[in-house]
């Protein structure tokens, strides 16, 4: 099976076999890295508690668990909703390099953390709207 047929399955099946909470403590490790990331944390409100609620929402809906992400806040359309922030190369790895740890830290079977980590960099490098010399992409 190839790489990407791969990743369709696992996105099936991961939120059958971590559940619910896993993704809500990925979230939690997400951002305490970005709680003190010189670049991320200005661009995040003060209060991170809804942020830290639609991105464990969105991702339980991702990988196959309920849909409430859909129902409280529509279809996702996540570019769209980033192009308010300017997020260049340093944004997006400065994003993914939390995310990265954040994922390694959880415990999957490595054929599953090869997955995420691949949906994870390719998203990062998909909400970049932003080139070296500011305008806008
Ligand atoms: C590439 C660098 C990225 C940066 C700098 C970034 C930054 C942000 C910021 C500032 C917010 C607003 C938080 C708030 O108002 O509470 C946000 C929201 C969000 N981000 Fe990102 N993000 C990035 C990549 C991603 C990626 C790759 C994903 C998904 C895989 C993602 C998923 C979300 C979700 C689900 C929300 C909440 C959307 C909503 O309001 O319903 N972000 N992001």
């Amino acid at each position: 099976m190839n790489q990407s047929s791969n990743e369709e399955n696992n996105k099936q099946t991961l939120h059958s076999v971590v559940g619910d909470q896993w993704f809500v403590d990925l979230v939690e490790r997400f951002y305490d890295g970005v709680a003190s990331d010189p670049i991320l944390r200005p661009m995040y409100p003060e209060d991170l508690t809804d942020s830290k609620k639609w991105l464990t929402l969105f991702l339980q809906q991702y990988w196959g668990g309920g849909r409430d992400y859909e129902g409280l806040r529509g279809h996702p359309q996540l570019r769209m909703r980033h192009m308010p922030f300017a997020i260049g190369a340093a944004e997006s790895e400065a994003w993914l390099s939390h995310m990265t740890k954040a994922v390694m830290a959880g415990g999957l079977p490595v054929e599953l953390e090869e997955s995420v980590l691949a949906y994870f960099a390719s998203a990062a490098e998909h909400m970049i709207n932003k080139n070296e010399t500011g305008l806008i992409l």
